[in-house]
């Protein structure tokens, strides 16, 4: 005979263990427990106010979900055969205070309500955590900047050796990128933080209930428009696995690098040993296993957020049980991205930058040839695509001295660069690293003066972006804090 509530009068027949296993939301939803709690709390207080639940009635259901909120569920609730945590409380409810009581929770309600505006809660929280933690890794990012503005390094592109830029830069850029990922993120608050509840089943319902209230009361912006959406729509799941899924690809980029920096053959970087493991057979070893983990999250990230929206594909309007199957992708992406931008952060602040062996590499392999072509266009008026054919053919010919840049002057050009007034002084003086990092002082350039001046700009960016965490944070928790005021006065504690 099922235990379950929901089931109980409709339905006859025993379930064998892999139907049960199969319609059962249990396991995902662990995640949507203390979540549901508050749904009901707020649902109750709401149907108490609207007068559709006596006062008496209210207060054995109230003292018994505070219970629940404050001592944690009891491991009944989540008994697998239940078809979801939904049922496994309102069951439980109804062992403790019988059905008379019990079973007034659930007026104007459904569970296609219920677990979307679970959902929705868990879900916010989720995303405020992984913004902190994205400002975290931003500040790590500045910090270390700001004590490499002067660092030299040879940038690149197609992985060869490019142009000089410093650590700093290299360090900024990273974080420019990580504050659009968190904009990205923060702009999907604005779809989740909606209430779904008084959608009940799909039609909405005939009692008076106050949907503005329990918006308020769970610290929504309001509640959404349209029942039928209300229950259907998970394009907010969607969009925070997407969200996710790119920052995550962000960061397993510059995982990437710093696999590359620590090999041996490299070894721009020496990373913690916290953040490395060894080999069970070749004792030399320190291998990146960290960065290499974080690396591929992108990958599980990805998977879920197709799971999730080909999930979604071809469902008609409204709920449909698919959804539920929705949920565990839903979990498994975005559950532990919090987690892993702290790890990174961890990662990059603990690292030792090998400045001698940057600044090395970083006058390499004619890194600084552009500044040779751009001083010849400078100095002596010509055209540039001239003065990158003069500068190429020397390359060419494996010497960037006075004699073979004339040669090629003559050819490309029709005159030599030394009878324009090209010495031997200003070509030496044009390869330096330093005066080739010193030109390119343009806003968002390499050179010293302009990052030292664009850390400044996102330092102070950083610290509103935490204030915009912040107000919300301090916006949800005023809700739930008049929520479990009331919720005392009605339970009578
Ligand atoms: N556990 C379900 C979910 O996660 C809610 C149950 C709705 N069930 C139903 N038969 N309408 O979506």
């Amino acid at each position: 005979m099922t235990r379950d509530v929901v089931r109980k009068a409709r339905l006859s027949g025993e379930r064998t263990e892999d139907i049960e296993s199969l319609l059962s939301s249990m396991e995902a939803d662990r995640n949507i427990a203390s979540s549901d709690v508050l749904v009901d709390i707020a649902h109750l207080l709401m149907l108490t106010r609207q007068k559709i639940v006596g006062e008496t009635h209210a207060k054995t259901l109230m003292r018994e979900l505070l219970a629940m909120y404050e001592s944690g569920i009891p491991a009944d609730a989540f008994d697998p055969s239940f078809e979801d945590i939904h049922a496994g409380i309102e069951t439980i409810l109804t062992r403790k205070t019988g059905g008379d009581v019990a079973g007034r929770l659930h007026i104007g309600r459904s569970r296609n309500d219920e677990v979307a505006t679970c959902l929705r809660i868990r879900s916010r929280d989720i995303v405020l955590d992984q913004l902190d933690a994205i400002s975290r890794l931003r500040e790590v990012l500045l910090d270390v900047a700001s004590n490499h503005v002067t660092s030299v390094m040879p940038g690149f592109t197609h992985l060869q050796h490019a142009q000089p830029v410093t650590l700093g830069h290299y360090l900024l850029a990273y974080e420019q990128i990580f504050s659009r990922d968190f904009y990205r993120l923060f702009d999907c608050l604005h779809r989740i933080n909606w209430s779904p509840l008084g959608s009940a089943a799909l039609a909405s319902t005939g009692y008076p209930l106050d949907r503005e209230f329990t918006a308020e009361l769970l610290g929504f912006d309001g509640y959404m428009e349209n029942s039928m959406d209300g229950v259907s729509s998970r394009d907010f799941a969607e969009e925070v696995l997407a969200c996710d899924t790119m920052l995550m690809t962000h960061v397993s980029r510059m995982c990437e690098e710093f696999i590359i920096w620590s090999s041996s053959f490299v070894r721009f970087v020496t990373l913690d040993d916290r953040y490395c493991s060894t080999s069970s057979i070749m004792p030399q070893k320190k291998n990146p296993d960290v960065a290499e983990i974080i690396r591929s999250r992108s990958g599980t990230l990805l998977g879920s957020f197709v799971s999730a929206i080909t999930i979604i594909k071809g469902l008609p309007m409204s709920y449909n049980r698919d959804l539920q199957d929705l949920n565990p992708h839903l979990w498994r992406g975005i559950m532990e991205v919090r987690r892993d931008i702290d790890v990174i952060a961890g990662m990059i602040a603990t690292a030792e930058y090998n400045l001698e062996r940057m600044e090395e590499e970083a006058g390499k392999a004619g890194t600084t040839t552009t500044e040779l072509a751009d001083t010849l266009v400078r100095e002596f008026n010509i055209p540039f695509r001239t003065a990158h054919h003069i500068v190429g053919r020397a390359v060419r010919e494996g010497a960037l001295d006075l004699m073979t840049l004339d040669k090629a002057s003559k050819e490309f050009h029709g005159k030599t660069l030394s009878s324009l007034g090209l010495t031997q002084e200003k070509i030496d003086s044009a390869l330096s690293v330093q005066s080739s990092l010193l030109a390119r002082s343009l806003p968002g350039g390499p050179a010293p003066d302009t990052v030292r001046a664009s850390l400044g700009t996102r330092i102070e960016k950083l610290a509103k972006d935490r204030e915009l965490v912040q107000d919300k944070r301090a916006k949800i928790s005023a809700s739930l804090q008049e929520l479990f005021q009331q919720a005392r006065r009605i339970a009578k504690l």
